[in-house]
């Protein structure tokens, strides 16, 4: 098979891989180009591969793969595989045990993790709460948020592989005695900047917000009843804080135990910075995602359809390159290794889900939309579920095996990743999420920005005749969107659907969707407009719990003053 695939990367996508992946020498000069880059990640992860003599073939494979923008692995692989850092995965979770020594051990690890490019996760839940008494100093504990404190300042000291800052997610139990303090804790936006922050709910504390009754607070230390809030008064609070400033998010702990195939090793009490993965302690996961966008066949008469024949082989070949991805690994401490290896946890994933629904002329935000969510997520999932199983067969399954479902090389298997950076090199809409906008601005010489529009927008408006000159322009002014506007007919107003454009019940819908056929958790954010309410939030709430999903994340247009994309100047 020859090597000579077309790489075709944006002017954007090789800014990104210039300024943080290509390999620099001492001096910082690039050193690599984007074939080499990826002849490097293919070479390291073939080689690896149980039988030697599949090792040529797969890196040609794995190579061809990601040359062509059908699938990327996880930044931490680009940046790190076949070089001398060598750690893969994106997503890990340390424990915080209730004493001195294993608090600072963990500020250790998450340090040595986030120069290697990782994000971490905790729970906060184990230590005791402010005010406690800690025997050895007959002192009082400072509680959970100060711990957090401590390791946000860490974090401020350590750039992420030399190029980005760490990335955490701080979590702690909505029955821990000091859960008020924790919901505020991100109020005043200069505090805990370098984490996200969860409230662990539990199915009392819904039930307890359903019937509006009281809930028991809990000491994590003695099992004790602690006092009791009323359920509403924090589901407001939780509720309003996140109205106003996108914080906390709510992390559905018992959903996500019902799902857990390794209930001897632990229970899961936190998940990674952006919730895609729920893992146990010293747990890891390296993500992959398939660009959805590369896996449509256009006919004679030019409409689009989704190519199942090359889906399935991209989930095969990328079920394949992710378990080899466990063995290629290197972590920087034991515990992780141990663990990774027992699990043998991947997280397959998509990208590009909006620009495929737009080529198929389907809207976000409607029953077509969540279907086609749904085939090609259940696709996935069977494809992925077989290779594993297939894996196992010949080579084992995970070590932790439980007997709890089928037979599978690999504890978990899918996810859907925000796919921040990997979207950006393949120049797609990121994850399962709509387009922010359908408008950038392009930088010209003399330092000017011109408003563009999506290709394939321009494409349809000039073959359907709603182009003209004006329309960019209009659609700046409709905040990047190009539903309102009356020169576009209003089947193209649906097609051509962005975040704002579609109600948050159809995002919680469309997580929910694909939260059915995924055995890790879905990452995406229910974008409300500026005018939603605390109540409207709520609902979100509800139905993402109803739904069965893992965890929800709600962020209302305009209440973060240092907002960074901002509507119709994304870039
Ligand atoms: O696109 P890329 O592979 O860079 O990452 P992503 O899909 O946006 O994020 C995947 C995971 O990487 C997140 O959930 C975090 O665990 C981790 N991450 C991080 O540690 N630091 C960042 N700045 C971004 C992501």
């Amino acid at each position: 098979m020859s090597g000579n695939v077309e790489i075709m990367l944006s002017e954007n996508a090789l800014k990104v891989l210039e300024k943080r992946y290509f390999a620099k020498d001492e001096m910082g000069v690039v050193r690599e180009n984007s074939e080499e880059m990826f002849r490097r990640i293919a070479n390291a992860i073939a080689s690896v591969n149980p039988q030697p003599s599949e090792r040529e073939f797969l890196a040609e494979e794995y190579y061809r793969f990601m040359a062509g923008l059908d699938f990327l692995p996880n930044s931490p692989t680009i940046m790190n595989a076949g070089r001398p850092l060598g750690q893969l995965s994106a997503c890990f979770v340390l424990p915080i045990g209730d004493s001195m020594p294993e608090i600072f051990d963990t500020v250790k690890a998450t340090a040595l993790i986030h120069q290697t490019g990782g994000g971490t996760g905790f729970s906060f839940s184990r230590l005791r709460p402010k005010g406690a008494v800690v025997r050895s100093t007959g002192g009082q504990a400072s509680g959970p948020v100060s711990f957090m404190k401590v390791i946000n300042a860490s974090t401020d000291a350590i750039k992420q592989g030399g190029t980005r800052r760490g990335a955490n997610m701080g979590i702690l139990r909505v029955d821990h005695p000091d859960i008020l303090e924790f919901i505020d804790c991100k109020m005043d936006l200069t505090q805990v900047t370098n984490f996200n922050i969860s409230v662990a709910i539990t199915d009392v504390f819904m039930k307890a917000v359903k019937e509006n009754t009281d809930y028991d607070l809990i000491s994590p230390n003695n099992g004790e009843v602690a006092g009791s809030l009323s359920a509403r008064m924090v589901f407001d609070r939780i509720a309003h804080n996140a109205w106003a400033n996108g914080e906390p998010g709510l992390f559905f702990i018992d959903t996500a135990n019902r799902a857990n195939p390794t209930p001897s090793k632990w229970t899961y009490e936190a998940t990674n910075p952006c919730g895609e993965q729920v893992l146990g302690p010293y747990e890891s996961c390296n993500l992959g995602s398939i660009n959805l966008e590369k896996h449509l066949v256009r006919n004679t008469k030019g409409q689009y359809s989704v190519d199942w024949e090359k889906l399935t082989h991209s989930v095969y070949l990328a079920v394949r390159f992710l378990d080899n991805v466990v063995d290629a690994n290197r972590f920087p401490i034991p515990e992780l290794e141990e663990v990774n290896k027992g699990t043998r946890r991947i997280g397959l994933g998509i990208m590009g889900f909006a620009r495929l629904l737009m080529y198929l002329e389907i809207p976000y935000d409607s029953e077509e939309g969540l279907e086609m969510a749904e085939s090609i997520m259940s696709h996935i999932q069977e494809v992925a579920e077989r290779t594993s199983q297939e894996l196992a067969a010949t080579q084992g399954p995970f070590p932790y095996f439980e007997g709890i479902g089928t037979k599978k090389r690999n504890s978990h298997l899918l996810t859907i990743a925000p796919t921040g950076t990997i979207s950006m090199i393949a120049d797609t809409s990121s994850g399962c999420e709509p387009e922010f906008s359908i408008i950038w601005y392009k930088n010209v010489m003399d330092g000017t920005h011109l408003p563009y529009t999506l290709d394939y927008f321009t494409e349809v408006a000039q073959r359907e005749g709603f182009w003209s000159e004006e329309l960019p322009s209009l659609i700046v002014k409709n905040h990047g969107s190009c539903r309102g506007i009356p020169q576009v007919p209003e089947k193209w107003q649906m097609v051509f659907a962005t975040a704002h454009d579609i109600s948050a019940p159809w995002h919680v819908r469309m997580q929910g969707a694909f939260q059915k056929y995924i055995d890790a958790a879905v990452s995406k954010t229910i974008n409300m407009s500026q005018e939603a309410t605390i109540e409207d939030v709520e609902k979100s709430y509800l139905l993402a719990y109803d739904l069965g999903c893992k965890g929800i994340t709600v962020y209302r247009d305009g209440s973060r003053s240092n907002q960074v994309l901002n509507l119709g100047t994304g870039s």
